[in-house]
């Protein structure tokens, strides 16, 4: 059977530019078991799909409903599974400040990437005892720091499209390269990272609270 080709958009800001980040996924699934995910402001990244079975997208972009709802995605991603079931593959398209309609605590997995203060509106839907995987473009990660309903449990370097999760020596993470109070007002007001130390590509944190 030849291999069905990636739908346009897919290709053009995920595999054109090599950043599909399968591996981040692939790394979170295998070794924290993930099965299920919430990706909220995720435009046409459908690469948690590659290696998560269930995966629920929600972005307000206006191409939004026409690429998920073409059946060639669910195909795509069939063609690049690694998993034995089904592909699960839903998305909502509307703000994810808004209600998204999924009972809370349903999730393994919330993914945040460079797409706002995801963190603090989606983390009802994750499980207790469930993973939030941020970066700090937006200051999301930063937002996550400082809220008690997380904790942090792992940095995530990445080399080109390999990833690599690290749990230990976590203290030398956060620590501002200016004194400065972090607050959610400032990172609010900012809508940027913070400048830190020492970087990670993500951070990953467990939902306690
Ligand atoms: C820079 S793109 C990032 C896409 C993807 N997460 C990635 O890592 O490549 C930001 C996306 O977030 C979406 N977005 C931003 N704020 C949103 C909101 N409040 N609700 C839903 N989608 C939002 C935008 O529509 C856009 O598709």
């Amino acid at each position: 059977m030849p291999q069905p080709s990636p739908p346009p958009l897919y290709k053009q800001y995920f595999i054109d530019r090599s950043d599909e980040r399968v591996d981040l996924f692939r790394k979170l699934a295998e070794q924290f078991g993930v099965r299920s995910a919430l990706y909220p402001g995720s435009f046409v990244q459908i690469s948690p799909s590659f290696v998560i079975p269930r995966v629920v997208y929600v972005d307000s972009d206006r191409r939004i409903p026409r690429f998920f709802g073409d059946p060639a995605v669910q195909e795509y991603v069939e063609s690049r599974k690694e998993y034995g079931e089904s592909p699960e593959i839903r998305y909502h398209h509307q703000s994810y400040e808004d209600d998204i309609g999924e009972p809370p605590g349903n999730f393994d997995l919330l993914i945040s990437q460079y797409a706002g203060f995801i963190s603090a509106a989606c983390k009802r839907y994750l499980k207790r005892g469930g993973l939030l995987v941020a970066n700090d473009s937006h200051g999301d990660a930063s937002m996550a720091r400082i809220d008690p309903d997380f904790e942090l449990v792992a940095a995530i370097d990445r080399r080109g499209e390999k990833f690599s999760v690290k749990t230990s020596d976590l203290d030398r993470y956060f620590l501002p390269k200016r004194p400065v109070e972090i607050t959610a007002e400032l990172l609010r007001q900012r809508g940027r990272g913070i400048g830190y130390t020492t970087p990670a590509s993500s951070y990953l944190f467990r939902k306690i609270g």
